[in-house]
């Protein structure tokens, strides 16, 4: 472990979090080598990226990066930016679903307000026959994202969620969430010891036991993670079991460990790639610089070379 790595990543989860910050870089473009894991600021970009991802035969979902809506404009505004990513993807024939946050949508204004532009966008992707993944947030969003998933599936089928292994409800709610489709991740917010396992190793035992409960229930099942020791005990899992490939997908994030991704498909097994795109691209590039310290190679070079 580096020394610095824990000062590090509070430096850059404080960073990721403060809106002065958020709101100053949206002037900038895409700035300190951000480009290598964002792709891009408008959706044409961000569609020629993911054209280039299923060309490798991964596929993508498109997440329009957005933090700290406070105002109903700001939130109807990242609804229609949902929907008109929906068209794109549509139009463009691309093998692509979308993913999204809660409280781009206004989950922090009003729960109901942010339900209703949920339904909107959730109606057009069904007619569009697309996938929407609600991305999970800080704990103290998971019970109102869990209950507007809930109302959704009563009319859709098309729209899932994300569970956190750090978190020790974990277990309970993908038992209670048997046959909806589950992104399965550790978890990437700073969490109280009082709801949260802090040590890596429980954290890595409680996601596989995630993955195992999920996987053996039959329902299609996302694990999303760069830990390839994850990645073989899934392997080894699933062949043990008798398995199918078409039950499950792995899934990174866009410019992370793109050798494995590609590896992963020529050994056969799905792979999905998460590409963010936006003006935002702030506070998503620095929760990215806090998992990884390491990863601020990457913003230095990016730094001296713009
Ligand atoms: P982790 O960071 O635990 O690393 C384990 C080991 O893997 C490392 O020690 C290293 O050996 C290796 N490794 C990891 N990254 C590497 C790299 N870049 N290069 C080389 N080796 C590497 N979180 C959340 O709270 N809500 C959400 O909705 C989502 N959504 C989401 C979607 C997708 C597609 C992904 C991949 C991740 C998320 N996450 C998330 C983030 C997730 O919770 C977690 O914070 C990160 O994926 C980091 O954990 P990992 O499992 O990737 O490995």
């Amino acid at each position: 472990m580096m020394v610095l790595e824990q000062p590090l990543k509070s430096f850059f989860t404080s960073l990721s979090q403060s809106k002065s910050m958020n709101k100053l870089a949206k002037k900038w473009g895409l700035k300190l080598g951000a480009s290598q894991v964002v792709a891009g600021v408008t959706i044409s970009e961000a569609i020629e990226k993911v054209k280039e991802l299923n060309e490798k035969g991964l596929s993508a979902t498109l997440d329009h990066l957005g933090e700290f809506v406070e105002e109903r404009t700001e939130a109807i505004e990242a609804t229609d930016h949902c929907i008109q990513t929906l068209e794109q993807i549509a139009s463009s024939g691309v093998n692509c679903n979308l993913s999204l946050k809660l409280t781009q949508l206004g989950l922090d204004i009003d729960q109901s307000f942010c339900l209703e532009n949920m339904e909107r966008i959730i109606k057009k992707a069904a007619e569009l026959g697309i996938f929407v993944r609600i991305d999970m947030e800080d704990y103290g969003h998971c019970q109102q994202t869990l209950d507007i998933l809930a109302e959704l599936r009563k009319t859709y089928d098309n729209v899932g969620t994300v569970i956190q292994a750090y978190l020790f409800r974990a277990l309970d709610d993908v038992r209670a969430l048997e046959g909806i489709p589950l992104r399965l991740v550790k978890g990437a917010y700073k969490e109280s010891p009082e709801v949260a396992y802090q040590e890596k190793e429980k954290i890595d035992e409680n996601y596989f036991n995630m993955i195992k409960l999920h996987l053996d229930s039959g329902t299609y099942t996302a694990i999303a993670s760069h830990d390839h020791q994850i990645i073989d005990r899934v392997k080894a899992y699933v062949k043990e079991k008798g398995i199918s490939h078409s039950q499950f997908e792995f899934q990174m994030l866009y410019g992370f460990r793109t050798n494995l991704q590609e590896e992963l498909v020529k050994e056969g097994y799905n792979v999905r790639i998460y590409v963010p795109f936006g003006i935002d691209w702030f506070g998503y590039f620095m929760r990215r610089l806090a998992e990884r310290p390491q990863n601020v190679a990457f913003a230095l070079r990016g730094f001296f070379s713009k």
